[in-house]
């Protein structure tokens, strides 16, 4: 029995050497943690439980066959993250490169069929070269088998993945599939194709982290949700997002005390709104008076900031926000905010999460560079997304609400359950100025102030909407957060069904 057990504890150490010692200290030399290492920051403290310990690959060529390191190149299993159970693996860099064989693949497949079964999200650490070359299409194949559940737990399980290292060619499709996307800067990257090839097919210098690098694709693509700056502030940033998650589409949001009181008053809201409609306000500043305990975990905050997008909590319970940025680009929606907050709004809906708007828009942003990108298409995916969403919708008009991107912007046509605007909302076709240049056209500047003024005096306002029906109260700045809490309790039950049908067809 104790020859059994040492020769189990012989072979587990060997397992947690992964590639050996030079090898982790050349990780450790690029600033990296190893995935083990990783592993113990993003988990509760001897919360893992690992699978798979032993599992090699069944490569015989080029030598491969003398060359067995046990885990195979990752480390898989499950813990927990401040006590909720979560399915994780851990690419082992000092393991072929982290390449994947198709026994890693295999591996990744068995916790993700495990999460899937109990609903409970998995969160992926990749750090690869990508297929293990030595093993040609098994590793395709094996990649395939991860893309095709990435699929299926898409909207059933909350999918993360940490970029911490090499992710390039196809592997970088895995993670695309994912919720969410955090790199690490400096030492991650992702692209499909590496500077080397784009240097030979289109004659372009460009370095890794300019082609694919944590800011490039968390600022220009978004394909990034967040930009950390190294392996500790990225694990750790992923156990405070993990915990505004749901386990799955089945569960509700995560609740947790609050010392925050759910009708706290914020009296400097009232006073918020410049003066004049062209000055602008930091939204920011609505949210963290609104939530609770003054936290919003934000989004994409590089990546078109006209809109916000990120969780934050009313009553201990998530909520997701989605609000206009007067201080960029006057809030406006364009493509990047279109596409950036309709895929949130998604993910929000697929998970049982409130969604909370707020609303200062001046409307879409004009310009051939807009329509010829497709603004039409891509802000069509923003109103489809808001149109199609069964979870709680709350909405708040701080200020301006024109044209279509008043109805886009979660309106009460849209199926918005609570509509509420403050006093200084202004709900209209568009702003003053425009609408009366183009009704009174050719009238003298006197003329079209005065027209402005009648305009502004029977439009700016939130009374006209609301004599209709389409705002449910207006209400004081002060009084947000009490509103949006009594709302959501209110709406803890809410059930609506769509239509049935196979899935919908949202404009991509
Ligand atoms: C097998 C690999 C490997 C791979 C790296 N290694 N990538 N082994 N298959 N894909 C091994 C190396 O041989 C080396 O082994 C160790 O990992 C560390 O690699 P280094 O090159 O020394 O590290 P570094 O200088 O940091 O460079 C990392 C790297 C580079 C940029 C990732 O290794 C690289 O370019 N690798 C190949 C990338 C690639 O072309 N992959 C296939 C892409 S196609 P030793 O024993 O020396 O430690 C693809 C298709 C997927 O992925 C399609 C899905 C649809």
């Amino acid at each position: 029995m104790s020859a059994n057990i040492a020769e189990m504890e012989k072979r587990r150490a060997a397992a947690k050497l992964g590639g050996g010692q030079k090898r982790i200290d050349a990780q450790h030399a690029k600033g990296k943690l190893t995935a083990r290492e990783r592993l113990e920051v993003l988990l509760d403290e001897d919360s893992f439980e690992e699978m798979d310990l032993y599992v090699e690959h069944d490569c015989v060529d080029f030598g491969m066959q003398d060359q067995k390191i046990p885990g195979d190149g990752v480390v898989t299993g499950s813990g927990t993250i401040n006590g909720r159970l979560v399915f994780v693996f851990s690419q082992d860099f000092t393991v072929f490169g982290g390449s994947l064989s198709a026994r890693h693949a295999q591996k990744i497949c068995k916790v993700m069929d495990a999460a899937m079964k109990v609903g409970a999200p998995v969160i992926g650490l990749n750090d690869s070269g990508g297929a293990r070359i030595q093993e040609g299409v098994a590793s395709l194949g094996g990649y395939a088998d991860v893309f095709q559940r990435n699929v299926l737990a898409s909207g059933v399980v909350p999918q993360l993945s940490l970029i911490m290292g090499p992710c390039a060619g196809g592997a970088v499709y895995s993670p695309a599939m994912t919720d969410f996307i955090f790199m690490v800067k400096d030492s991650s990257y992702m692209f499909v194709t590496g500077p080397d090839v784009v240097k030979t097919v289109t004659n372009e210098v460009v370095t890794q982290e300019e082609l694919g690098g944590a800011i490039t694709h968390s600022s220009k693509t978004s394909v990034s949700d967040l930009a950390l700056e190294n392996d500790i502030e990225a694990l750790l940033a992923a156990r405070d997002f993990f915990d505004f998650l749901p386990a799955s589409n089945r569960d509700d949001v995560p609740e947790r005390p609050c010392a925050d009181t759910w009708d706290r008053l914020e009296y400097s809201l009232d006073t918020i709104i410049p003066p004049s409609a062209n000055q602008p306000y930091d939204m920011q500043e609505v949210l963290r008076k609104t939530l609770d305990e003054g936290e919003f975990f934000e989004l994409q905050p590089l990546h078109a900031g006209n809109i916000l997008i990120g969780f934050g909590r009313i009553e201990g319970k998530t909520v997701g926000i989605v609000a206009n940025q007067p201080m960029v680009l006057a809030g406006v929606l364009d493509i990047n905010s279109s596409k950036k907050a309709a895929r949130f709004v998604r993910f929000c809906d697929a998970f049982n999460i409130p969604i909370v708007t707020f609303v200062d828009v001046p409307g879409f942003l004009p310009g051939t560079d807009q329509e010829h990108n497709g603004i039409i298409k891509h802000g069509a995916k923003l109103l489809f997304a808001y149109g199609e969403a069964t979870v709680p919708k709350i909405t708040v008009i701080t200020r301006k609400a024109y044209g279509g991107a008043y109805d886009v912007m979660s309106s009460k046509h849209l199926r918005g359950d609570l509509n509420y605007a403050w006093p200084t909302a202004e709900i209209a076709v568009m702003g003053a100025k425009g609408a009366v240049e183009i009704i009174f056209r050719g009238q003298d500047a006197d003329g079209i102030a005065a027209k402005t003024k009648e305009y502004e005096d029977r439009f700016a306002n939130p009374f006209v909407a609301a004599s209709r029906g389409y705002i449910d109260e207006v209400i004081y700045p002060h009084s947000t957060r009490r509103r949006i809490a009594l709302g959501l309790r209110k709406l803890a039950n809410k059930s609506i069904e769509n239509p049935w049908r196979k899935h919908d067809n949202i404009p991509l």
